[in-house]
């Protein structure tokens, strides 16, 4: 019998390419591949990109350099290349000269294609390069190899039509298309079946669900229906633009049971003039009354956001907004970028590109403020007891589980191994910055 051919895969940049990795796995496995956790080990491996800013790129470039010694011992290993780098068409000349030894691209509209092309380099020997312009209709019933055994990542949607100027997700993931809700319910179901307990719903921006499709559906009503799907104990979802949050969309948030009390809303900036050239499309004081709104309706909710320093134009007043806000909306916790230029935007041609030290000077400021609102949220939280969903074993201490609360913070607790893929309550005793601890309740 031939040898199990062996993959290792290695994901950059958002979920959706994670979830992309899964049925990347999924089709590999179908196609009779086992997987492995070393690049020098396998027979493909191959590296989903992601190009939001330069430094997952560099990455790349670094990582498939390193190969060419372990493929010039194995020539038969094959190297990949696909996710959103090979959907800009100057970064793929770029590659293509720069990493001659790559004998495989495609992008992210042409996953399901991955066994065909692999059939077409073992019959020709030769290097493909397959890479589609946009995508078609959601493609449904691709196979998907997924690590747990009780939380899931749901796609709900495609693309992204926001075009904010900075932003190269849309030239590289398309226009925004919907999966049908049938097709969503049905998935679903099928984990609940495999004992899935939480799902996270995802999406460039959410809140517009259903606006390309024929019938009449929103995010809402999707949310309602995925709540009656029964063994499903968690709903979550990400990402939530601003400027399309609903009062519907509130009022679900504060009605439907599974719907965990957590909204992660980018705001990337404090300042109506940088909003304005983001192009962003709504305004610091629009976003200041969606959380109020949100707040009002889920007292407990937690927030959690995106920022950017350092856009072009931005001035020192105009971080000192972005600031602000953070300190009056009071974050549970932030992502934080420094303004990376990419080529085919809109910002990248704007003037007063801001120096590289003023950028870092400003991230670190940004960073050191908003720990401190974490930790403060996180000490509010002493004495609470909370409904944590278990999830492994921690990396310190064997006889620590980790989980997460509904509201999407981190929790180590003494607990048995048994334990792992339950939902438990657990009294909180220490607040950190970037999790708490707590005992079994
Ligand atoms: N669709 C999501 C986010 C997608 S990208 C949304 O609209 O919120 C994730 C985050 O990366 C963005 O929220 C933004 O803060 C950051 N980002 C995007 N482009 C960037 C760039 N050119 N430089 C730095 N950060 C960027
Ligand atoms: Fe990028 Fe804006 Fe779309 Fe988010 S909403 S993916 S930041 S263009
Ligand atoms: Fe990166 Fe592509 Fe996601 S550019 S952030 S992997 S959509």
């Amino acid at each position: 019998m031939a040898k199990q051919r062996l993959a290792f895969i290695r994901t950059f940049g958002c979920q959706m390419n994670e979830r992309d990795t899964e049925t990347i796995r999924g089709l590999l496995a179908q196609a009779g591949y086992g997987f492995t956790e070393h690049p020098a080990a396998a027979d493909l491996v191959l590296f989903n990109t992601c190009c939001v800013r330069e430094n997952p790129e560099r990455k790349v470039y670094g990582q498939v350099g390193q190969l060419k010694e372990a493929k010039a011992k194995k020539p038969d290993m094959i190297i990949g290349i696909c996710g959103c780098m090979p959907q800009q068409q100057e970064e793929l000349t770029q590659m293509l000269n720069r990493l001659p030894h790559v004998d495989l691209f495609f992008g992210t509209h042409n996953i399901h294609r991955l066994p065909e092309l692999l059939h077409k380099i073992a019959t020709t020997g030769e290097q493909v390069v397959e890479i589609w312009d946009k995508g078609g209709d959601p493609i449904e019933g691709l196979p998907a190899l997924r690590d747990s055994t009780f939380k899931a990542w749901v796609t709900i949607m495609y693309g992204c039509n926001n075009f904010c100027s900075y932003c190269i997700v849309p030239y590289v993931r398309g226009r925004e298309r919907s999966r049908h809700p049938h097709e969503i319910w049905r998935e679903v179901e099928g984990l609940a079946d495999k004992g899935i307990k939480e799902i996270t719903l995802l999406g460039q921006n959410v809140n517009s669900y259903g606006q390309d499709l024929e019938i009449e559906v929103d995010f809402a009503d999707l949310l309602d229906r995925l709540n009656q799907v029964p063994g499903i104990e968690r709903i979550r979802f990400t990402t939530s633009h601003p400027k399309d949050i609903s009062d519907k969309l509130i009022l679900h948030l504060a009605q439907l049971e599974k719907v965990c009390e957590h909204l992660h809303l980018p705001v990337q900036a404090g300042s109506n003039d940088v909003l304005h050239r983001m192009n962003r499309r709504y305004t610091r004081e629009d976003y200041l009354k969606v959380v109020d709104k949100v707040r009002h309706y889920v007292p407990d909710i937690s927030l959690t956001t995106d920022i950017m320093v350092g856009f072009p134009g931005e001035t020192e007043a105009d971080f000192a907004d972005t600031l602000s806000l953070v300190r009056e909306v009071g974050y549970d916790s932030a992502f934080t970028f420094i303004y990376s230029p990419r080529k085919g935007t809109p910002a990248t041609e704007m003037p007063d590109q801001v120096p590289e030290d003023v950028k870092k000077e400003r991230i670190y400021r940004l960073i050191e403020l908003q720990n401190k609102m974490s930790l403060e949220r996180n000490t509010k939280l002493l004495g609470r007891e909370l409904q944590v969903l278990a999830e492994g074993i921690s990396r310190n201490d064997t006889n620590m589980l980790t989980g997460k609360t509904r509201t999407a913070k981190n929790v180590v607790f003494p607990g048995r191994q048994e334990l792992i893929g339950e939902l438990v309550n657990v009294r909180i005793t220490e607040a950190h910055t970037w999790s708490l601890g707590g005992e079994l309740a």
